[in-house]
């Protein structure tokens, strides 16, 4: 895969500005320099390996050659800062949605998890730089494992790819601008309201958990409750065994089924 800028037909201002790399440390770490330097919004960085892939909370993120999605997409918002979080489930629910149409059945894991049959196949990392107390530029940083064959043992029980679940070899230059075409969709929506109104409810139908007994993961406490879905903030309602109802905003908390990743 070399991409180029012109192959992303679908798009009307994301992947314009192309940046691709056959190798690097890591997409969003590029991008984040690329905002530094003043690259216009929209400029996608995308690479075939990552020698330094980070996932959320200083993981690696495990980047091989030839085989999966390392992209990150730079966007300068006029919101505010606080809106800046909800961004991450907006790219969630894209990928989702461009993998539904390419006949993939998949499934969110609050707030940004995309799960097949149980396990994951992509990772979303986005990062913020700000000035004079704006947002100057964010970076999502989108990790798919499409075509990846086998999994290091003590990835097997919770990550997979497409090819693994599905026997499909996919495009992976298709299945990008497919995702940017959604996202470039659903942006404009967030952009004129300033909340997820306009996707609460597809995120709700597919995601894991909805009525079932999670387990929440505070830096300092953990307790049992019922999942109900996302609110138009994406903040996770749960309703707790005492019947109390809570909001909980992504940020240190995870979120885990009872019985094992999702
Ligand atoms: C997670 O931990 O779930 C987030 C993983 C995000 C991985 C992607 S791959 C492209 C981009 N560049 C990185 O270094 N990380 C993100």
């Amino acid at each position: 895969m070399e991409l180029k800028a012109e192959k992303l037909k679908k798009t009307d201002w994301a992947g314009k500005n192309l940046v691709y790399y056959k190798e690097v440390d890591s997409t969003n770490t590029r991008a984040m320099c690329l905002g530094t330097e003043g690259a216009v919004h929209g400029t996608l960085v995308v690479a075939d390996r990552q020698n330094c892939g980070k996932g959320r909370r200083g993981r690696i993120w495990e980047s091989p050659s030839n085989t999966n999605i390392y992209m990150s997409l730079l966007l300068r918002p006029k919101f505010e800062a606080e809106q800046a979080p909800m961004l991450t489930l907006v790219m969630a629910y894209s990928v989702a949605q461009a993998l539904k149409e390419n006949a993939i059945d998949v499934q969110i894991k609050w707030p940004n998890d995309i799960i097949l049959n149980k396990k994951k196949i992509c990772g979303i990392l986005t990062e913020m730089s700000m000035k004079e107390q704006k947002i100057d530029y964010v970076v999502i940083g989108v990790g798919v494992n499409v075509n990846h064959e086998a999994f290091p043992t003590e990835l097997e029980a919770s990550a997979t790819s497409i090819k693994i679940e599905s026997g499909k070899k996919m495009s992976r230059e298709s299945l990008i601008e497919n995702i940017l075409e959604k996202f470039e969709y659903y942006y404009q929506q967030f952009c004129l309201s300033g909340d997820l109104s306009m996707m609460v409810e597809g995120y709700n139908q597919i995601l894991v958990n909805r009525g079932n007994e999670v387990c929440i993961m505070e830096p300092n406490r953990e307790y049992h409750a019922l999942s109900q879905g996302i609110n138009h903030l994406g903040e996770l309602e749960v309703i707790r065994k005492d019947g109390s109802r809570e909001w909980i905003f992504a940020g240190e908390v995870s979120v885990r089924g009872i019985y094992g990743y999702v």
